[in-house]
C-alpha cells in the first residue's frame, strides 16, 4: 500500500496560485480553511497532513509563506477530523527539546495518537537573527544539535511510563516509580525532567526527517521513522531510496521507514484539460521577477529571451561555476520536457525540483504506482500547485483509481499516525535509556 501526505502550503505549492481571482488568498488566516483541506484529505483516506515552517518573514510581497503557527493549527484541526495524522515541522535549532517535548505530547493527546513532528535544523540567516544568532550556526554544529535535540526529546517523552498514572483517589493520583528525571548534560543541552506531560498516546509521536546532505541522511538512518524526499524522476528517487534504505539497514534498524518524495500534479479528464489547468496557473506568473530569479539560477540574463519559445541550449553542468543543485534540476527539466520558457518558470515555481505529473487520473495513478514497484517511493508527499482545488481533484479522481487497483486504502483501519504508517508502538517506559 502507498502512503499518502498533503502537504498543505498557503494558497498552494505554485508561486503564483495565490494571484487567482477564485484563490484563497483571503482565508488563510481562517481556521476554517485548514479544516476543510484537512478533511477532504480524510475523506480521500490519506495518512496525514503536513505543515512546513519556517522563522522568518522575507520576500513578503511575492505571496504568502507562513501565516498561522503551525502547532496552534494541528490542536484545531485535531478537533475538526478523527482520523488523519496531523504533522508539524519542529526546528531543533530554535526550539529547546523541553519545549517541543510539550508541545508535541500535549498535541498528541488533544488529537489521541496522531501527531508526527519534521525535524529540521533551519536553514536561513533572517531566521537565526530571530533567535539570537548573527547569522545561521554552521551545518555541523546544527546537526549535532540536532541529534541530542531528538534524544532528549524522546527520554522527556519515556520518562512517565505508560501506566504511571493511579488516580487513586484514597491513595496516589501517580505511581511516583513510573515517573522519573532524565538528568541530560550534553554538549547542547541540560535537562532534568521529568516532562509536564504524562507519556503520549503513540507513545513517541512519528520523527520525521528530510535530510539531503550526508549528516541529513545519517540522521534519518539513524533516528527518522519516515522521511520526506525530492525527487524530480524515477532514476533519482531511486538513487536516494536505496541509499536511505542502506544507511538504515547499516543502522542496525529494522523498522520499515517509509520514503514519500514530493509530488506535484495537475488532474484533468483529459490530459489537453490537466495541461490547461498548469497553464493557468503559469500564466499568473510575473514573468519579471520570474526571468530575473531565473538569470540568478543559471548565472546568465535572459531578461530578453522569448517567453513562449524553447528554452535555448543551457552550458552543461561541468562548466557551471555556480550553486550545482538547482542548475542540474534545471538541466533536467529542459532535456526531459523541452519547455518553453514560460513552461520552465512554471515548473520552478511550483515544487522546483520536485517531481510533477500532468495528465488523466490513470495516467497519475499507473506513474505512482511505477515508483512504488521500482524502489523509487514507499509513498508520496502531495504538494498541490493550488488549494483547496488540486487537492480535491485528486482526492475525487485519482484516489478512487489506486483503491480500485489496491494500492492504497479504502479504509482507515488504525487510529494512530504509527498505525496508518505501519509503524510499532516503542517499547514501554526505559526502554530507550536503557538501549543507549
Ligand atoms: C518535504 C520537505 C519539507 C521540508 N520542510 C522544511 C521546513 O518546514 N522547514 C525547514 O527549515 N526546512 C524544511 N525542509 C528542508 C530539510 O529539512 C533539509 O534542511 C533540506 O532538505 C536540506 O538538507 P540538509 O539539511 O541535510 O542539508 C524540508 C525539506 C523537504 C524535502
Amino acid at each position: 500500500m502507498l502512503h499518502l501526505n498533503l502537504f498543505i502550503f498557503g494558497c498552494g505549492h505554485h508561486k503564483a496560485a495565490w494571484r487567482h481571482p477564485d484563490s484563497s488568498a483571503e482565508r488563510l488566516g481562517d481556521i476554517s480553511y485548514y479544516e476543510g483541506l484537512a478533511r477532504t484529505a480524510e475523506r480521500g483516506r490519506l495518512d496525514a497532513i503536513f505543515f512546513a515552517d519556517g522563522q522568518s518573514a522575507d520576500h513578503v510581497a511575492d505571496g504568502p509563506r507562513w501565516y498561522l503557527e503551525p502547532l496552534t493549527t494541528l490542536s484545531a484541526v485535531s478537533r475538526a477530523t478523527e482520523h488523519i495524522g496531523l504533522i508539524s515541522t519542529i526546528s531543533s535549532t530554535f526550539y529547546t527539546p523541553f519545549h517541543a517535548a510539550r508541545l508535541i505530547a500535549s498535541l498528541d493527546h488533544i488529537s489521541r495518537g496522531r501527531i508526527g513532528w519534521n525535524v529540521v535544523t533551519s536553514m536561513f540567516d533572517a531566521e537565526a537573527r530571530n533567535h539570537g544568532f548573527d547569522a545561521m550556526p554552521d551545518h555541523a554544529w546544527r546537526y549535532a544539535r540536532a541529534e541530542e535535540f531528538i534524544d532528549v526529546v524522546l527520554r522527556l517523552w519515556d520518562s512517565w511510563a505508560d501506566d504511571a498514572l493511579q488516580i487513586d483517589r484514597q491513595g496516589a493520583y501517580v505511581d511516583v516509580s513510573k515517573v522519573r528525571t532524565i538528568d541530560h548534560k550534553g554538549a547542547h543541552f541540560r535537562v532534568e525532567g521529568p516532562l509536564t506531560v504524562p507519556r503520549p498516546v503513540q507513545g513517541h509521536p512519528v520523527l520525521f526527517q528530510a535530510g539531503a546532505s550526508e549528516e541529513g541522511r545519517d540522521l534519518a538512518a539513524r533516528r527518522a521513522e519516515a522521511i520526506y524526499a525530492v525527487a524530480y524522476d524515477l532514476s533519482s528517487a531511486q538513487a536516494y531510496y536505496r541509499d536511505i534504505k542502506q544507511r538504515v539497514r547499516a543502522a542496525g534498524r529494522h523498522d520499515p521507514v517509509p520514503i514519500m518524495p514530493g509530488l506535484v500534479t495537475y488532474v484533468g479528464s483529459t490530459e489537453a484539460e490537466a495541461r490547461a489547468k498548469q497553464r493557468e496557473l503559469d500564466e499568473l506568473l510575473p514573468s519579471d521577477d520570474a526571468l530575473r530569479q531565473l538569470s540568478l539560477y543559471i548565472g546568465q540574463d535572459c531578461t530578453q529571451w522569448e517567453l513562449d519559445a524553447p528554452v535555448p541550449a543551457l552550458p552543461s553542468l561541468e562548466v557551471f561555476t555556480g550553486p550545482k543543485g538547482r542548475y542540474a534540476t534545471i538541466l533536467r527539466i529542459i532535456e526531459a520536457e523541452r519547455p518553453t520558457l514560460r513552461q520552465l518558470l512554471g515548473r520552478l515555481a511550483a515544487g522546483g525540483g520536485h517531481c510533477t505529473m500532468v495528465g488523466t487520473p490513470e495516467g497519475i495513478a499507473d506513474e505512482m504506482a511505477r515508483w512504488h514497484r521500482n524502489e523509487g517511493a514507499d509513498g508520496f508527499n502531495l504538494m498541490p500547485p493550488s488549494l483547496p482545488s488540486s487537492i480535491e481533484d485528486f482526492v475525487e479522481h485519482v484516489i478512487p483509481v489506486l483503491q480500485a487497483r489496491g494500492l492504497f486504502r479504502r479504509e482507515y483501519d488504525a487510529s494512530t499516525l504509527r498505525g496508518h504508517l505501519g509503524l510499532q508502538r516503542p517499547a514501554r517506559f526505559g526502554s530507550y535509556a536503557a538501549a543507549r
